[in-house]
């Protein structure tokens, strides 16, 4: 049956003892007690044009993302009814069938679908969780209807109201990442429009996880120690808690907050600001009777545009800084990461 190469949680949560291919390595698996809450960005005066309130949040935002590449926000104007109606829906998506999860299963350098742990990539350190992914592209309108037609067409007619809800979260996401993305340029002292312009015909990728309880949840992990490839990851976790970031050399656990965004940097950006800022370097516990959503926002570059940072932060002050990453492209990069990512299929 399709269980012999898939490992689906979902349906494993039941047994006793958890499939060997899930746990992970003693020195991989470090308990975490501290709490990492700062920095805690309140956007609202950004957002009002507050000049005051602008510089005291990029000053923020500046700590955060060269300490740890990670920061939260509040007021970030994203409706919440809408966050939850898109939350409510990834229990549709996750409740289907083994055999229809299956079946819409991603392809290999594909990123619309579902994705379980397969055991014909992995042997060992699988992630327990499952994962449904679509792009979602910043151009012209027609190609932003892509979500909803994925939903109609491929999942199945009953879901073009999820579709619709998806599509909607993605719009009210990519308006977010530009704004925090004029953040970012201010928080770096370049022109405020740089990253935004850069940005604004990009193409995101929309992951849903889902995490079901896991009956030893001290031996696996949710998703594995991991950097985002991606320039910018906005992040809604539920109130079960399990993101941990990396900093001050350990694992610092994300208490979920409500009506709070989590904001990564990733490699891509940490290259367009010439590694002024990290790339945030976490991952995801599980629990013992309790399972856990959370859905990600991935911001990328157009696929062939050069990713490179801009001049202001190669030339300062008459003085020629080094450029810390060659020119690449998303694309490549991207083909990178899918054929020699191993612990964990971030894209
Ligand atoms: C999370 O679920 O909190 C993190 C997921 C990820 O980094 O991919
Ligand atoms: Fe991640």
């Amino acid at each position: 049956s399709s269980l012999t190469t898939h490992f689906h949680p979902s349906v494993l949560q039941k047994d006793q003892n958890i499939p060997t291919q899930f746990i992970w390595p003693k020195e991989e698996l470090v308990q975490t007690k501290e709490e990492l809450n700062e920095p805690m960005i309140d956007l609202a005066g950004f957002f009002h044009g507050d000049v005051a309130a602008t510089a005291a949040a990029a000053e923020q935002l500046r700590a955060g993302c060269e300490k740890h590449g990670f920061f939260q926000v509040t007021n970030h104007g994203v409706d919440e009814e809408l966050i939850r109606a898109a939350q409510d829906e990834m229990d549709s998506l996750f409740k289907l069938s083994v055999d229809k999860k299956v079946s819409l299963q991603k392809m290999p350098g594909s990123l619309w679908g579902y994705s379980g742990a397969h055991s014909d990539r992995f042997s060992s350190n699988l992630p327990w969780k499952e994962m449904f992914s679509f792009q979602y592209d910043h151009g012209s309108a027609p190609e932003e209807l892509l979500v909803v037609d994925y939903f109609n067409n491929v999942v199945g007619k009953e879901f073009e109201k999820t579709g619709l809800v998806y599509q909607k979260y993605c719009e009210a996401m990519k308006k977010l990442s530009l704004a925090l993305f004029q953040l970012l340029a201010i928080s770096l002292g370049i022109d405020r429009e740089h990253y935004k312009k850069f940005f604004e015909d990009g193409s995101s990728i929309m992951r849903c996880n889902y995490y079901p309880a896991c009956n030893e949840p001290n031996l696996t992990l949710g998703t594995g120690p991991h950097c985002d490839p991606t320039s910018l990851t906005i992040l809604h976790q539920d109130q079960v808690g399990g993101l941990e970031v990396f900093s001050n050399n350990k694992w610092q656990s994300v208490r979920p907050r409500p009506n709070t965004l989590v904001i990564n940097i990733g490699d891509t950006f940490m290259a367009l600001s010439n590694g002024r800022y990290k790339s945030c370097l976490h991952r995801a516990a599980v629990h013992k009777g309790k399972e856990r959503r959370s859905m990600v926002y991935f911001v990328n570059p157009k696929k062939d545009k050069v990713v490179k940072p801009p001049q202001d932060l190669v030339d300062q002050k008459g003085e020629k800084i080094k450029r810390k990453y060659p020119d690449f492209t998303w694309s490549k990069l991207l083909g990178f990461t899918q054929k020699h990512y191993r612990a964990d299929d971030t894209t």
